[in-house]
């Protein structure tokens, strides 16, 4: 584990924030007493502690089983039960008060600006289901959806749940080769795709980067295509009998639609992660469960109340924008907004403009954004009034005290609290988070679990510790239900380590008062601005390239992204590393998976270190990246290698 610099910054940390009064007054759990007493209760009594909360929502025919364990680690949540997600997202509010009351607020990175109230969004999903009907999609059907952070984003996700299709989002910065490996291997049947989306002031060819993935595709039948973009920006061509534009659908279907009945057990979505080896897994996530799991945790951990505007900056192409944009949010009934753009257009403030624009009283973003935002300078923060605010939150990596601290005194004025939430796209959901009005905060720590979770900290041989491998002890209704098409590498993956514990691939500490302080990833994945990359996937890409004999990739700390991914590559005999390669290896990558996943250094060595029995010594490049005195050396086969390395990446 590579942990002694987190190490010495964590536990020098002595700062301790009380909740705050005012806050607490209101919040749904407003004493640590009644988390402790509730937290108690959960585990103590975990199945009817889900039942109970599973009661919120609307089941069409209850559940048999809370939790069925006799497959483990393939548990079944909720088993007999029939309920629809996307019913319980917006028809079920339909006969309440919330019918009118604001859906999702959207702003376009132009400036373009649409609402929806609870009721004209569940109009517009059940015509989106209609359309997806047209096409030919059935119960069970995978869906691909590639989408620019426009309402209908949002739209087809629901529509997707509501007729029982499976969605697979991904995010539109991946490129053509990696949406062609998701459809092969979920062998979806339709794509849904834009003619552009607006980021950083320019317009992506979305539509043509899907024309480019699905050339040879064997199941691919349709593309629904949203416009977005004024066609004079640049022409989109349609394919006759295969694109379909949604617009002209959308006039001729129905607006009324009854939900498909799920089961509770029945797919929902499945979204692609990096893991350590081979091709990214599709994550496996189920309705009933998944459903429970995001409505509670949406309602503790952002305190939803029917007042609040809910902003989470993240794209729905990852599971945060899927839990705590879409799902979460709207199954409780709140408001949320939804930005399609960056930061920085069309100038840096354009994230504190939309808070005072829109009174956004939660805001939810990464700790990559959050240095982002430091950089930038507290002009532009202040130029605004973000006095709505009133509680923020953080996730993807590990916030730095520094970081807490600016968004604390400058974002929150010393008035919000800061839930610092830590989870996976394998959980579904939050896992360790303070809840605002309970439980006080520390700069940098997720603090304690929430309701149902029981983690613990093990080492290699699972005994408990207070520093090593974070574990979850207990099975919890947001879980991943598998990997898409191997089951084998789920049990191996997240189950194996220490039998029937689920390893999530994080080191932590606990300190004194029970507190998680995350310290990042024990594997070969690199966490870049929060997203999640495996090494070995650039290394295999590296190497199809005729000119390359072996690469090692490693993450290094980086002020801003949080890790950069660092590249170590050695040429084949009579090969010169040459600016043209470095250019050339780039854009490999970059079509391959996408810009985001290119590395900030490629260093050309002669030969990367080994052990004698040929393994690379990843650890040992990290600490020259890193400018750490070099580790245990003795098992290498040539030290020589080391040494040249490590003057070489110091002089470049
Ligand atoms: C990995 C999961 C789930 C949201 C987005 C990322 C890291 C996530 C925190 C946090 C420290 C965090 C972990 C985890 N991570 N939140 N609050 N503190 N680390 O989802 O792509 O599935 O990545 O992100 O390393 O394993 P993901």
């Amino acid at each position: 584990m590579n942990t002694t610099k987190e190490f010495d910054t964590v536990l020098k940390e002595t700062r301790l924030f009380k909740p705050l009064p005012e806050f607490s007054k209101n919040a749904h759990i407003s004493s640590l007493k009644d988390y402790e007493r509730i937290y108690k209760e959960s585990i103590e009594h975990n199945e009817s502690f889900w039942g109970n909360v599973a009661e919120e929502l609307h089941w069409f025919k209850k559940w048999k089983n809370v939790l069925n364990t006799k497959e483990a680690p393939f548990y079944k949540w909720f088993e007999g039960g029939k309920t629809n997600i996307a019913y319980n997202a917006l028809d079920r509010h339909l006969t309440t008060a919330r019918k009118n009351k604001i859906a999702l607020l959207w702003e376009g990175e132009p400036g373009d600006k649409k609402s929806f109230s609870y009721w004209q969004l569940t109009q517009e999903v059940k015509k989106c289901a209609h359309v997806l009907k047209y096409l030919g999609i059935q119960k069970g059907d995978r869906v691909i959806i590639y989408l620019p952070m426009i309402p209908e984003l949002a739209i087809c996700v629901l529509a997707c749940a509501r007729i029982g299709a499976v969605h697979s989002v991904i995010f539109a910065g991946f490129a053509a080769d990696a949406i062609k490996d998701r459809i092969d291997d979920c062998k979806a049947k339709l794509v849904i795709t834009a003619d552009g989306g607006y980021r950083r002031g320019k317009v992506l060819p979305l539509k043509s980067t899907v024309d480019e993935a699905i050339k040879d595709s064997a199941t691919i039948e349709n593309v629904l295509v949203i416009k977005r973009k004024e066609d004079a920006v640049f022409p989109c061509t349609l394919q006759k009998n295969r694109d379909h534009w949604y617009h002209e659908l959308y006039h001729k279907v129905s607006s009324e639609h009854e939900a498909e009945v799920m089961d509770s057990e029945d797919m929902l979505f499945l979204l692609y992660t990096s893991g350590t080896t081979g091709k990214p897994k599709g994550i496996m996530h189920t309705t009933g469960g998944y459903m429970t799991y995001a409505y509670l945790t949406s309602k503790y951990v952002f305190d939803l109340h029917d007042t609040d505007v809910f902003w989470c900056t993240a794209d729905i192409g990852w599971v945060t924008g899927h839990s705590y944009l879409v799902y979460g949010p709207l199954l409780n009934g709140a408001t949320v907004l939804m930005y399609e753009g960056t930061p920085q257009f069309p100038d840096e403030g354009r994230f504190w403009k939309l808070i005072e624009d829109y009174g956004v009283t939660i805001f939810y973003t990464a700790p990559t954004a959050i240095r982002t935002f430091m950089k930038w300078g507290d002009e532009w923060p202040k130029k605004y009034n973000l006095s709505s605010l009133r509680l923020l939150g953080t996730v993807g990596e590990p916030i730095n005290p520094e970081a807490w601290m600016w968004y604390h005194r400058i974002i929150g004025n010393e008035k919000c609290p800061i839930v610092d939430t830590w989870w996976q796209t394998e959980t579904g959901g939050i896992m360790l988070t303070p809840l605002p009005g309970a439980i006080s905060t520390k700069p940098g720590s997720a603090t304690l679990p929430f309701f149902g979770i029981e983690p613990a900290i093990y080492t290699n041989d699972g005994k408990e510790t207070d520093a090593g491998y974070l574990v979850i002890k207990n099975p919890w209704p947001g879980m991943l239900r598998g990997i898409y098409g191997d089951p084998d590498r789920y049990i191996k993956t997240y189950w194996s380590k220490w039998n029937g514990i689920y390893f999530p691939g994080d080191g932590a500490r606990k300190d004194t008062d029970g507190y998680y302080w995350i310290l990042g990833r024990v594997d070969d994945v690199v966490n870049v601005s929060g997203h999640r990359i495996g090494t070995s996937e650039l290394e295999s890409i590296f190497i199809e390239h005729p000119a390359v004999a072996e690469s090692a990739v490693i993450g290094a700390h980086h002020e801003v992204k949080g890790q950069s991914l660092i590249a170590f590559v050695s040429l084949r005999s009579g090969q010169q590393s040459t600016p043209k390669l470095e250019k050339e290896l780039m854009n490999l990558i970059e079509t391959k998976i996408g810009k985001f996943a290119c590395p900030e250094r490629i260093i050309f060595s002669a030969d990367v270190p080994k052990t004698r029995s040929g393994k690379i010594m990843r650890r040992l490049l990290r600490d020259i990246a890193e400018g750490r005195a070099l580790g245990n050396v003795t098992t290498l086969a040539d030290p020589a290698v080391i040494e040249t390395l490590k003057t070489q990446y110091n002089e470049e």
